[in-house]
């Protein structure tokens, strides 16, 4: 064995046998220290003959690496291994598998609501919010919906007692749709502007697989001069081209909304089928997008004059679009919460 061997088997059973890191000290001072035996080697070099003296310091120069490299080896099993006997005497086990951590995901109504949030910021509009429970004023009156007038038959709501929420502030609902959002941002915002507003409504419904007492809505309204049908059909194109990710047809009819004036109820080309399906109920049409003008009158309630401004509304069912999105056949499985159907998005 060469002197560089048998020090190097030396050093290496020296430190399997350590078991404390006062050991490796030693040990350390034994081969890498002052007078140690790199250090010997190298000061014995000069009285080498010169042939030998380069293998000689490259041999020297190897224990001093390997040394080196083989205590911060042995050294971190040490600590490594004092660490472990410290939490097992604290009652921790390292080599107990901890409890899997169930990682969330996004709601697909959340997933959707971003989609056409990003979509419509990229066209110049702001994302808005509103009260969830509404004054009545904006809910219906501001809306061209006194009281007594049919409309709110078809939005019956929850009413709440304003003395539990503010006092004389009027009469309250749980808002029936995000329409009463029109005309607090034209209250609030200088014309023109553009803005969507997704949110949670509310109705008093026969809930079935189609409605729900709570879904989800999404705002739309340009508030501009000029503005007419054909700027409502291209929002509306462009909207769809974002939610489809393809170019669908679609066709205006007229509806009815007491505050847009002319109203319609836009359909798109069913997206699933060519020849009629369960989801368009064989008409090849999708019922998706009520919309409309702006009635002068709700202009004129949101402080702007309506021989100066216009504009054009959408309400979107994001309820029912999230259904379409992802095929889900029953609206109730939304907010159930239940993680069996919300694992699967
Ligand atoms: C409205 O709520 C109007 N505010 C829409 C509007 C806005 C018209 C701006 C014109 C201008 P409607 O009641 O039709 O309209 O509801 C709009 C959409 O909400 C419907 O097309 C439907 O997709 C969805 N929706 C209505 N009721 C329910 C329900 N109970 N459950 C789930 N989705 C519903």
């Amino acid at each position: 064995m060469t002197d560089h061997a048998t020090h190097l088997a030396a050093a290496r059973a020296r430190l399997s046998a350590a078991t404390s890191l006062e050991d490796l000290q030693s040990i350390e001072r034994e081969f890498l220290g002052k007078d140690g035996v790199v250090a010997r080697a190298l000061a014995a070099i000069p009285t080498l003959p010169p042939a030998e003296r380069k293998e000689a310091g490259q041999a020297a120069n190897r224990i001093k690496q390997e040394v080196a490299a083989a205590l911060d080896a042995r050294r971190a099993e040490l600590a490594g291994a004092a660490l472990d006997a410290e939490r097992r005497a604290d009652g921790f086990d390292p080599t107990v598998q901890p409890p899997r951590v169930e990682r969330g995901g996004l709601h697909p109504i959340v997933q959707v609501t971003r989609e056409l949030e990003d979509l419509f910021v990229s066209m110049g509009y702001q994302v808005l919010d509103g009260p969830e429970v509404e004054l009545d004023l904006y809910n219906f009156e501001k809306l061209n919906i006194p009281p007594d007038h049919p409309a709110r038959d078809a939005q019956d709501t929850f009413y709440i007692d304003p003395a539990t929420v503010a006092p004389g502030a009027g009469r309250m609902v749980l808002r029936t749709h995000t329409s009463p959002v029109q005309v607090r941002a034209m209250e609030r915002l200088a014309p023109p502007f553009r803005a969507i507003v997704p949110g949670k409504v509310f109705r008093q419904e026969e809930v079935d697989a189609s409605h729900e007492h709570t879904f989800h809505q999404m705002e739309g309204l340009v508030i501009d001069k000029g503005i007419s049908v054909g700027h409502l059909v291209h929002a509306m194109r462009t909207l769809l081209r974002g939610i489809f990710h393809r170019e669908l047809d679609v066709r205006l009819r007229p509806g009815y909304f007491p505050f847009v004036e002319p109203g319609f109820e836009l359909d798109a080309r069913c997206p699933f089928c060519t020849q009629g399906c369960s989801v368009c109920k064989g008409t090849t049409w999708v019922e998706l997008l009520p919309c409309g003008l702006v009635h002068p009158n709700v202009l004129r309630h949101g402080g702007l004059d309506p021989e100066v401004w216009g504009g054009f509304a959408f309400g979107l069912g994001l309820s029912r679009l999230v259904m379409l999105r992802f095929g889900i056949d029953d609206v109730r499985h939304l907010l159930q919460g239940d993680l069996r159907f919300l694992e699967q998005f």
